[in-house]
């Protein structure tokens, strides 16, 4: 068997947390990470018939029966991942029943997963119906995102359109955009089944005055759509408040699109 600590999906996530962490996406123990992982290469690091403990999921996860992903742990601090993997991070298997959860290596401390696994576990199902090549669902608390929040109107299209404004490649990284939930009590099913809604259609999701949620196929591709969606509302709170003489136009933006040959919500766009 191979150590787990040498595991390059561990190592994935300490970097990720580590990355976040100093972006200042994730005070304290804001944000959280769910990776899908391969059976046969946890095979190679866990003996995969050792079950730790059984934690209840608290819904049904039925089309996840069997898979495995890898997940923070709540009230965990992103900055501790690196130092102690095994405490702030667990390997968990759906149990046959779909509402359990089977802990396979981590939370030593006697901890639980994240308290977002509703929405981590549905947006996983929504998305793997439209890509099966899909295994990443990342949370944060982006600092200009969240600004945005405050002085944007919540609406996927005009925010999705300000943001595509605010640098040239946005529209090439998120052509899909973004979708956008009004406030919402977090930790709950009920946050859970509205992100996955959003998720049929796009791969980022902001939680009104929280956060983000994205999902990719990697973790680099996710990282990526949430660190652009996160430059751009920089550029947005450094001059929202200035008059502005220039912008990205409509036909610019379809110009793009059209160049990359990226399939973009036309329907975001005046023309
Ligand atoms: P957890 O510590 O349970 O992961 O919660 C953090 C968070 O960001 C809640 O939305
Ligand atoms: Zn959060």
């Amino acid at each position: 068997m191979k150590d787990i600590f040498t595991a390059p999906f561990v190592e994935e996530m300490k970097r990720t947390t580590a990355n976040m962490y100093r972006l200042g996406w994730d005070e304290r123990n804001g944000g959280n990470i769910s990776l899908l992982l391969d059976t046969d290469e946890v095979a190679e690091y866990l003996d995969l018939g050792h079950v730790i403990r059984t934690i209840p999921i608290g819904f049904e996860a039925k089309a996840l029966v069997g898979r495995i992903f890898i997940v923070t742990g709540t009230g965990k601090y992103f900055k501790n991942v690196e130092v102690d993997p095994e405490t702030n991070l667990g390997i968990i298997r759906i149990a046959e029943d779909g509402c359990t959860a089977e802990l396979l290596w981590g939370y030593k401390d006697g901890g639980r997963f994240t308290s977002e696994l509703p929405a981590h576990l549905m947006s996983h199902m929504a998305r793997l119906e439209v890509d099966p090549q899909h295994r990443v669902v990342m949370h944060c608390h982006p600092t200009h995102t969240l600004a945005m929040n405050y002085v944007h109107e919540l609406d996927e299209r005009k925010m999705t359109h300000t943001l595509w404004e605010m640098c040239t490649e946005c529209i090439v990284v998120f052509p899909d955009g973004v979708g956008v939930l009004p406030w919402m009590l977090c930790g709950t099913n009920s946050i859970g089944e509205a992100t996955a809604a959003k998720m049929r259609e796009f791969r980022l999701v902001v939680w009104g005055m929280h956060g983000i949620y994205g999902a990719g196929k990697t973790m680099d591709e996710t990282f990526g759509l949430i660190e652009t969606v996160e430059k751009a509302a920089q550029i947005y709170m450094l001059t929202a408040h200035l008059p502005r003489i220039n912008t990205i136009r409509d036909h610019e933006l379809r110009e793009l699109a059209e160049f990359f040959g990226v399939d973009y919500r036309k329907d975001f766009l005046d023309l």
